[in-house]
């Protein structure tokens, strides 16, 4: 039996972002950074006008537990009856513990389990807002959170956490630096792919990935490059990014992701470079499990009758990080040989205890996880 397809209500286009003031609760909390509460937080108090609204603006790069607890007791104290998270992947996963620490009364961040149902709309309503285009966080049960202590990204899932409502405003994104366009795009790239070679997809994630990796290839080199002012292009890659996002939400992802965590943990490396650099890697790792993903892959692309489908997609992606201008091997992420040896047993704790390599379409031993990292270290193609 297959999990149910969960999907909120989207607004998507240029303007959708004033769709906000059709919601009529009272009480709204918003979750954001300093540098989009600056940006629109103007614009947002003019659409609740003559309703109490709260800005928690203390949303950080990688979030770590204590900045959403900081937010659960905010909102404890405060009530709202709708809780809006606005910004990239951090300040929707902050909103998203929030939501879960304020709704559900006396548990614990780390308690969520994903097998439990919290009736968490019973308090307040979450609609998430993003303001790049790639981690697809607005439709996804899960959060990654930064433990204080360790420094590991943990990821906590709860089906309560799909929001109400997501909102797709092209226009937010227009103002993305080249170096975020390109991240949250490669994120966004990894995790259709991912998807789409997984096993626990079905026909309406297979539907949403292919037109995903599709508009994703054609148009984030032209909104990284020329295209970067144009809302068109803009508008193309934030949908692709959130149809993704709908996709891996209803079908998990794999290692690309595991090994990426631990890579972002260890060395802070941005989830989207974190997570692309491994992909070419992780696509002939799962060789053997994913032929025939690769090829309805290829086929979307334009691309029939390929004798190794694997090496084919493989080099597709090394050449789009190429183009992008990002790292094609761990090394040249700027890793030292001898940073490199000092945290690797801990790398490889880190992706072994992650839970997306369970998922994975192939399943690594220890000493393969060891290899994958060693070869993508070196930009060695896998030959195992
Ligand atoms: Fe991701």
């Amino acid at each position: 039996m297959s999990l149910p397809i969960r999907i909120p209500v989207i607004y998507q286009g240029v303007g959708s972002l004033e769709q906000l003031r059709n919601f009529k609760q009272k009480r709204i909390l918003i979750v954001t950074d300093k540098t989009i509460h600056q940006m629109v937080g103007d614009k947002l108090s003019d659409y609740f006008q003559g309703r109490e609204v709260k800005i928690f603006d203390e949303v950080e790069p990688d979030p770590k537990n204590t900045i959403m607890i900081k937010g659960g007791d905010v909102a404890r104290k405060f009530k709202p009856e709708l809780i809006i998270g606005i910004g990239g992947g951090s300040a929707m996963d902050t909103a998203k513990a929030i939501y879960f620490l304020y709704g559900q009364g006396s548990l614990k961040l780390y308690d969520m389990n994903v097998m439990i149902e919290y009736n968490l709309k019973e308090k307040s309503n979450l609609v998430l807002i993003p303001t790049t285009s790639g981690t697809g966080a607005e439709h996804t049960p899960g959060l990654v959170v930064t433990n204080t202590e360790t420094g590991q990204k943990v990821s906590l899932a709860s089906f309560d956490l799909i929001p109400s409502a997501v909102i797709l405003d092209p226009a937010l994104t227009l103002n993305m630096p080249k170096k975020l366009t390109v991240a949250t795009g490669l994120d966004a790239l990894t995790q259709a792919i991912e998807s789409a070679s997984g096993k626990m997809g079905n026909d309406f994630t297979k539907a949403l990935n292919l037109y995903a990796i599709k508009i994703l290839f054609k148009y984030l080199p032209v909104a990284a490059e020329e295209g970067a002012s144009d809302i068109s292009v803009r508008g193309k890659v934030h949908n692709a990014a959130s149809i993704a996002g709908i996709a891996f939400g209803n079908s998990g992802l794999g290692i690309a992701h595991s090994f990426g965590h631990a890579l972002g943990g260890v060395f802070h490396v941005p989830h989207g470079i974190s997570v692309s650099v491994m992909l070419p890697y992780v696509i002939e790792f799962n060789k053997p499990e994913c032929e025939d993903k690769y090829v309805e892959i290829l086929e979307c692309l334009n691309i029939i009758g390929v004798k190794d489908p694997s090496a084919k997609l493989s080099s597709m992606v090394k050449d789009l990080l190429k183009k992008l201008n990002t790292p094609l091997s761990i090394k040249e992420l700027g890793i030292s040989p001898k940073d490199w040896e000092q945290n690797f047993e801990k790398l490889v704790d880190w992706t072994k205890g992650d839970i997306l390599t369970l998922i994975n379409p192939r399943m690594p031993s220890e000493e393969q996880v060891r290899k994958i990292f060693q070869y993508a270290y070196e930009g060695k193609t896998i030959d195992f």
